[in-house]
């Protein structure tokens, strides 16, 4: 069995978590991604707080809720926030002009609302995940169970073929919100926002997979290195 591509690709998701984490300030109140990428930056994060970095964090998924409390990063309840000063998370695909796909893992909605409370979304991720045009990988939306047939057919009106995300025992998977999730096809997505505006729409999603200007900066591990996509 060939492992060197995952290996290199935790190399490079490990790189942009390290580049990342310079950014994080004493007494942030820092965004936790979900997901293997964001895995790493919470390593990193749960070194620096012991070595005395002041933080805490707000998480986007029950699960890395479990693993920060694990690794001794002090954490904050997302209403109990007024802002986030800096996120770090990880995305399915990202162009240069910092547009993305997220929610492979399935946490979009709380990522969402966590990348919308802050100031700095970073996004990191490995140079596979580097996309001339958003749409290889399928757009996750997160459906309110009871419209699942409602926003399929919406979905299908926008050209969209969903597929209801099922748990490898064939069961639906289920969202930390109780909802499920549809991986919808959209082909290769020339203008994001439109499609963005368009599933915003549709009454019974409670949040899709697409986020458009929400983020700051983009760092790319490829290689030993890390390769920097900003707005500015
Ligand atoms: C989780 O819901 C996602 O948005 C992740 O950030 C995204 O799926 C990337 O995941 P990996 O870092 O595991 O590739």
């Amino acid at each position: 069995m060939d492992t060197k591509p995952t290996l290199n690709k935790d190399l490079e998701k490990q790189v942009a978590a390290k580049a990342a984490v310079k950014y994080i300030k004493a007494n942030d109140i820092v965004g936790l991604g979900t997901g293997s990428t964001a895995f790493f930056v919470l390593q990193e994060i749960a070194l620096l707080v012991k070595e005395g970095l002041k933080i805490k964090g707000v998480a986007t998924s029950e699960k890395t809720a479990e693993l920060a409390v694990n690794m001794g990063i002090e954490l904050l309840e997302m209403n109990d926030v007024q802002r986030i000063d800096i996120t770090i998370d990880g995305a399915d695909e990202f162009t240069e002009s910092l547009q993305l796909i997220k929610g492979g893992g399935g946490a979009l909605f709380r990522e969402k609302i966590v990348a919308s409370l802050t100031d700095k979304e970073i996004i990191i991720a490995d140079s596979g995940k580097k996309v001339e045009l958003l749409g290889k990988f399928t757009v996750p939306v997160e459906v309110v169970p009871l419209a699942l047939n409602y926003v399929l057919r919406k979905l299908a009106q926008l050209n969209g073929k969903g597929k209801l995300r099922n748990k490898e025992d064939q069961t639906p998977f289920v969202t930390d919100n109780q909802n499920y999730i549809v991986d919808a096809d959209f082909g290769l997505i020339t203008n994001p926002a439109d499609l963005a505006n368009s599933l915003n729409q549709i009454d019974g999603v409670l949040a899709h997979g697409l986020f458009i200007n929400l983020t700051a900066m983009v760092i790319m591990g490829k290689g030993a290195e890390a390769i920097i996509y900003s707005g500015n």
